[in-house]
């Protein structure tokens, strides 16, 4: 194996399907053992960046290294030495989940004698001990989720990509999930994840926001937050949806959207609390509560695609 001290380094990765940019001059590093969340609305180029880190397809310009290894040179080696479990993971539902996770081991090319005992630590390592036996097309998404990580970490690989793993899992068990990922990163396997649960997000050591083929942002959960511009308020009232309309007539207001019951409102500084109390009570919304709140990573997602949106307002969701 490669000596290396970051998993993954970018530069200027690109990648065009015909005239579209796809994945348009991003640069990141993931240190060795860390956790790398990317993030970004659908079509943002996640997937992508994702294909060619994982030499499955060549960038357009640009180019990376996985694990020391250049993904122009060297996909072959990188195919061999990192795990992949990508957004529509493939198991064989007329298998047993040892079945599966025999047939992974083999083509990952985990040797016949250490087979046995390897696929053995994976059945306990990812609580799968009792319904190893099941088929798989008769398991829960939960356990379908632990298997496919399972096969995907057969060969022991040093780096692995997550592409939405979680997608569809109740919440409990997309945080035992986390667990594992955690555990792994403490063994120094590096961990590169999309997803578009936030509370995901917040388990990452850094976080690159992408938007339209670009990485618009790049830092820790909690930088990200503090960096946050404005002010956030969170308006509890009667009318939230009305509200929001009012709010977004009011010069000093940045941003506002809805939140569960309340609505969050990101205003230009603290002076303009009062302005917004008042427009909302001139238009007859019955306001019960206004307080200034420390910024979730949702906030600061919303926040940043909308005022991308805005700059731009030809721009939708979809790619
Ligand atoms: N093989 C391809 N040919 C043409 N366009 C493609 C191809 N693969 C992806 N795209 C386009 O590139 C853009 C980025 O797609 P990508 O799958 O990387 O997005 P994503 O961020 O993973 O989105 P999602 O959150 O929905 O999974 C999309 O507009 C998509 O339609
Ligand atoms: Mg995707």
């Amino acid at each position: 194996m490669n000596a290396y001290s970051n998993a993954i380094e970018t530069f200027d990765l690109s990648r065009h399907f015909g005239s579209f940019i796809a994945v348009d001059k991003i640069n990141f590093y993931v240190p060795k053992g860390e956790i790398f969340g990317l993030l970004g609305p659908n079509g943002a180029g996640k997937t992508t960046t994702i294909r060619m880190l994982c030499g499955i397809i060549r960038p357009s310009a640009g180019n990376a290294s996985v694990l020391g290894f250049d993904i122009r040179k060297d996909a072959e080696e990188i195919k061999k030495n990192i795990g992949y479990m990508s957004q529509k993971f493939s198991l064989y539902d007329d298998l047993t989940a040892i079945e599966n996770l025999n047939f992974y081991a083999s083509i990952y090319g985990v040797a016949r004698s250490d087979r046995k005992r390897r696929i053995q630590d994976l059945i306990d390592q990812s609580g799968l001990r009792g319904v190893e036996k099941e088929l798989t097309g008769s398991l829960s998404g939960a356990w379908r989720q632990r298997l496919a990580l399972a096969c995907a970490i057969a060969h022991k690989p040093p780096m692995l990509f997550l592409d939405e793993a979680t997608a569809g899992v109740d919440p409990l068990s997309r945080r035992e999930f986390w667990d594992l990922i955690y555990e792994m990163a403490s063994e120094d396997i590096s961990i590169l994840a999309t997803t578009h649960y936030m509370d995901e997000a917040e388990y990452c050591n850094t976080i690159g926001m992408m938007y339209q083929a670009q990485m618009i942002a790049l830092a820790s959960p909690d930088r990200l937050k503090d960096e946050m511009p404005g002010v956030l308020v969170q308006v509890t009232c009667d009318q939230p949806l009305q509200a929001e309309e009012i709010s977004d007539q009011i010069p000093g207001v940045m941003d506002s959207a809805i939140h569960g019951v309340h609505l969050h409102v990101t205003l230009k500084d603290e002076k303009q609390v009062n302005n917004l109390t008042s427009a909302l009570q001139t238009a007859g919304i019955q306001v019960t509560e206004i307080e200034t709140i420390l910024p979730s990573l949702e906030d600061v997602f919303i926040n940043m695609v909308e005022s991308r949106l805005k700059a731009s307002p030809q721009d939708s969701f979809g790619g």
